[in-house]
């Protein structure tokens, strides 16, 4: 059976390069915030091969003002793997650590266009205006209520 993994920054990087910024520089992958003490990356793997990534970050969340806010990043499924499920167990796994972890109230991304209807069906709420990423298209704000 298939299970979500707590894992090291540098275990996620190079599947969140191949799926988020494949046109980039490896280093282009790397956030700063990578290794801070609160920061936290999950995959799930299948003989040896990882097949879903994301990280969370500490960051605030500017239209929702709480106690404490995490910020999902890096949320990639290896091309050949998407919409079998995997995105969903590792965000799944992302919900039940904070929940079981630590008292954050709002998981919140800054979401690709492409993606909305994936946080969307995770029960994720899309808000604001569409704004462009240098490189990497369009996106709007989700948040998610833990
Ligand atoms: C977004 C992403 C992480 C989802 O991962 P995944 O492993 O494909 O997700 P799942 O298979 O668990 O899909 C869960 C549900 O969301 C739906 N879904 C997945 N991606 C979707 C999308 N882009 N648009 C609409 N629905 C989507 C699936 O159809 C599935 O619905 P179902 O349960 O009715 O079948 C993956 O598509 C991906 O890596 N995309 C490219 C990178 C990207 O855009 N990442 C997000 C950056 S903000």
């Amino acid at each position: 059976m298939l299970k979500v993994e707590k894992v090291s920054s540098h275990v996620v990087r190079p599947l969140r390069h191949k799926v988020l910024r494949p046109n980039l520089p490896l280093e282009a992958s790397i956030m700063p915030t990578d290794d801070q003490h609160d920061s936290a990356h999950f995959m799930v793997k299948k003989s040896g091969n990882i097949l879903c990534v994301a990280s969370i970050y500490y960051e605030s969340f500017e239209a929702m003002p709480v106690k404490r806010a995490m910020r999902l990043r890096g949320m990639a499924t290896e091309a050949a793997e998407i919409g079998k499920g995997y995105g969903t167990m590792v965000l799944n796994g992302v919900i039940q650590y904070l929940k079981m972890e630590t008292d954050t109230e709002i998981l919140w991304c800054n979401a690709r266009v492409t993606a909305f209807g994936f946080y969307e069906k995770m029960g994720f709420t899309i808000v604001g205006k569409e704004f462009a990423i240098p490189n990497l298209g369009p996106h709007k704000t989700g948040y998610f209520k833990l």
